[in-house]
């Protein structure tokens, strides 16, 4: 063997040794890294799910064009004869030591409301298994929906079975909402990578309906706080919202409810960014066709820790809720649960509010600092990881709180009555001692 046969020999064992080594050390501090088949499958809402649905995944950067295919699900697995094909649109996302990856996303519409339909994702032949969900309903009938608390922390640990016990109760909830903090900082992939795998499947089947927290923001260029790196990349969320927060402020209509989600973290930073969200609220209030509204955003109104109080967005947005009658606010923030309504006043007259305030966590990270519980509090709950399951038929709500263990934990129904605020029937069950 010539010399220089022996030192390329020698160079090519130094470089594969060097690639393999560099994936070694990449994969043991994130076990996450992107691979040609698609991971991280997420459904959104749409401004109207009856009608279409997003559809986020992610591959490694190899991968630069990446398709959907849909179809009218069947139990004939024949059904794959009628699916269209939609292209993806793609996006690479470079950020710091975070391994590169390319995000795709598209929105699947002229759907039939109510109906279930099978989808999957991928290239050539690295494709995601069949994924079923279904469209929202006609407007008034009876469906459920799934909110949570702040996740944030041990995620994959701790937080898997709570998203799971959930996902048992509601199997056919028409969205998952979070309401902040998802993730405990901003633009570390290592945590986003344990939310989808603590949510796995549910993610790709049920539409998620997220509102960032403090925790899903950093200090981007020149210290303005913005949203991580991931968000619009990951979600492909409505674009309804004041310029500047598209997919952190926006709303989606679903069977005779409005769902809304503010940006509070922008809000609590920046006049332009409340200000601009306060006229856009009151438009979406006031222009609003359904019978119920909830909102979610993540710093709370009536905050259940003695040592926070958000003054900011209680006197923007509280005279909007109770001008408009907004049913249902639910929020995080303050790593415990919390709901009150009876004795909330409302901002002009003195009169009972008419809104119904929830704050809550879902994942262990808890807080020990509102030992006394406020005064506005008919129920709540410390060192508790909770989810809830509210379900609405015509005019009635029904909210049930469930702990990581599947114990209702709290419940009341919400009844509208005609000319006059919701009537509260509490229905927090006997037996169940208040945790705190
Ligand atoms: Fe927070």
């Amino acid at each position: 063997m010539s010399v220089f046969k022996v030192c390329s020999k020698v160079l090519t064992v130094y470089f594969v040794s060097l690639f393999f080594a560099d994936l070694h050390a990449q994969s043991a501090a994130n076990p996450y890294l992107p691979s040609l088949m698609p991971d991280r499958i997420i459904l959104n809402v749409t401004a109207d799910p009856s009608t279409s649905m997003a559809v986020n995944w992610r591959t490694s950067e190899l991968v630069t064009e990446s398709f959907a295919e849909i179809a009218v699900a069947s139990a004939d697995p024949r059904f794959t004869d009628e699916v269209k094909r939609i292209k993806a649109k793609s996006e690479k996302l470079e950020w710091e030591d975070t391994p590169t990856a390319t995000y795709h996303s598209l929105v699947f519409d002229n759907l039939t409301p109510n109906t279930k339909y099978a989808y999957r994702v991928g290239q050539g032949d690295q494709w995601s298994e069949w994924i079923h969900f279904n469209t929202a309903g006609k407007t008034g009938s009876k469906f459920s929906f799934i909110y949570h608390g702040d996740v944030q922390t041990n995620i994959r640990s701790m937080w898997s079975r709570v998203v799971r016990d959930a996902y048992a109760k509601a199997p056919d909830a028409v969205l998952m909402m979070y309401a902040g903090d998802l993730i405990n900082k901003a633009n570390r992939d290592v945590e986003w990578g344990d939310w989808f795998e603590a949510g796995g499947f549910i993610h790709s089947m049920i539409p998620g309906f997220p509102t960032p927290g403090n925790h899903d923001h950093y200090d981007g260029p020149n210290g303005k706080n913005t949203t991580s790196v991931f968000w619009r990349p990951q979600f492909t969320l409505p674009e309804n919202g004041p310029a500047g927060l598209e997919e952190t402020c926006y709303y989606s209509d679903i069977q005779g409810m409005r769902f809304i989600s503010l940006n509070s973290d922008q809000a609590e930073e920046s006049d332009e960014y409340l200000e601009k969200q306060r006229i856009w609220m009151e438009k979406v209030l006031k222009d609003n066709p359904n019978k119920w509204t909830c909102v979610t955003f993540h710093h709370p109104i009536y905050s259940p820790k003695s040592t926070r109080d958000n003054k900011r967005m209680r006197e923007t947005f509280k005279p909007l809720f109770d001008k408009y009658k907004v049913d249902l606010v639910l929020q995080g923030h303050d790593h415990t649960y919390a709901r009150g309504m009876a004795k909330i006043p409302m901002q002009q007259k003195g009169a009972v509010s008419p809104t119904m305030y929830v704050v809550s966590v879902s994942g262990p990270k808890m807080t020990a600092s509102n030992v006394e519980k406020a005064t506005w509090m008919d129920r709540s709950a410390l060192y508790t990881q909770l989810y809830h399951v509210i379900t609405v038929d015509n005019d009635l709500l029904e909210f049930k709180a469930y702990t990581a263990t599947g114990e209702l934990y709290d419940a009341f129904d919400l009844v509208k009555q005609k000319g006059k605020i919701n009537k509260v029937i509490d229905k927090i069950p006997q037996n169940v001692p208040e945790k705190r």
